[in-house]
């Protein structure tokens, strides 16, 4: 039996086993032609013939591509490949689509979706933790180009996401650790119950206990859909979800997407904090936890990468939140919450801290995080 969570727009997110969901059948034979499903080789070689199967017994035929793996493919050019090879089997506003991988699938897919034909519907099945948490809710869809990451898209939801936690079995070990920097934040931001949860919990997540891995992928979908639904188009309170990802997209950018989003984020995370308790809202006590909790869970925050500071100061000025010339930063008050004034999740930050922002980055980056 499926259990749905639905954000305040309608999108269900469900939780199944996808080789058995009815739902899924439901949804592709309703007034659809082509399926046509998106995925990249590690996944697809787990997966897809599996999911085709299923289709087939319940008399849907599907079309797929598999795309190389990893951050390089959210570009305008395998947009544009997919596009055609859609273009050439016939594709048109009769065709779904199935994105059945990581954030880099969902996020390529959901962009296609999005603009093709002016858009067509598209289903969801994360098969990363990162995606489940994450990058599959809230429809923001996007690649990345030379001038930074996630710089075009499109926020469109899926018709549906379907979570099976059973696809994490072949989930290499460090991608599934690094999804908890998302996790963490979800509870930084919003809950510092589910903060004390996953604390408490260390021994439990490294065995990959799918009890208590259950609980958390349920509790930061609804996080997450409970600030989407007040602030679909980040004009104000989704903004807190970027909480880490100022300095996280920084990294990515200037390391060429060698360091891995999951990892940025635990630095970014660790990062901000700093900031946070440098200008007086976060306690010692509480930046201490949280730099305590990602080291706990074996998540490195030290990589091997020379940065300098005019580098990562021209990055940054290309932030996506820059006001008024103003660099922005989404603020902890306390562990569970942001900090929130003048009507602004993202609080302006004075160029002398920024600097000191970027000293204390460089210098934990490339040695151990004090
Ligand atoms: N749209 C959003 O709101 C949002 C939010 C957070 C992150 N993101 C994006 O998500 C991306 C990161 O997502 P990710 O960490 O899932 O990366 P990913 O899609 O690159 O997946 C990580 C790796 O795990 C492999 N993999 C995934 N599921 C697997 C499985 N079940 N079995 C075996 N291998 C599997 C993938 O092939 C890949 O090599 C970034 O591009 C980030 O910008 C988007």
């Amino acid at each position: 039996m499926d259990t749905i969570i639905v954000d305040a727009l309608g999108h269900p997110i469900y939780f199944s086993d996808i080789f058995s969901s009815e739902r899924i059948i439901q949804m592709c034979r309703h007034e659809f032609e082509n399926v046509f499903i998106v995925t990249d080789k590690n996944v697809g070689a787990h997966y897809t013939q599996k999911l085709l199967n299923y289709l087939a017994r319940n008399h849907i035929r599907a079309q797929f591509t598999m795309i190389p793996p990893g951050e390089h493919s959210k570009s305008r050019e395998l947009k544009r490949s997919i596009e055609d090879m859609m273009f050439a089997l016939g594709c048109g506003r009769d065709t779904i689509m199935i994105a059945l991988g990581g954030g880099v699938v969902t996020d390529l897919a959901g962009f296609i979706a999005a603009t093709y034909c002016r858009g067509i519907p598209i289903i969801y099945i994360p098969t990363s933790l990162l995606a489940m948490v994450d990058a599959a809710n809230g429809g923001k869809t996007g690649i990345n180009t030379d001038y930074g990451k996630n710089l075009i898209g499109t926020f469109t939801n899926p018709e549906a996401v379907f979570i099976d936690i059973n696809l994490l079995n072949t989930l290499p070990e460090n991608e599934y650790l690094l999804a908890f920097s998302e996790i963490i934040k979800h509870a930084l931001i919003f809950d510092d119950d589910y903060f004390t949860l996953i604390e408490s919990h260390i021994g439990d997540i490294l065995k990959k206990d799918y009890a208590i891995l259950s609980k958390i992928v349920k509790r930061s979908c609804e996080i997450k859909m409970l600030i989407i639904s007040e602030d679909q188009a980040e004009k104000s309170k989704r903004e807190m979800l970027n909480f880490g990802h100022t300095i996280a997209h920084a990294l990515e950018t200037l390391s060429q997407y060698a360091i891995n989003h999951g990892q940025a984020v635990a630095i970014g995370i660790i990062a901000e904090s700093y900031l946070s308790n440098q200008m007086k809202l976060l306690s010692d006590a509480h930046f201490h936890r949280i730099k305590q909790l990602i080291l706990n869970l074996n998540i490195p925050v030290t990589v091997k990468a020379t940065l300098s500071k005019g580098d990562l100061i021209a990055v940054l000025n290309r932030d996506k939140k820059i006001r008024k010339n103003k660099h922005r930063f989404v603020l902890l008050e306390k562990i569970g919450a942001v900090a929130y004034a003048k009507n602004l999740y993202a609080q302006p930050v004075a160029p002398i801290l920024l600097d000191k922002l970027i000293d204390y980055l460089i210098s934990y980056l490339t040695s151990s995080l004090p």
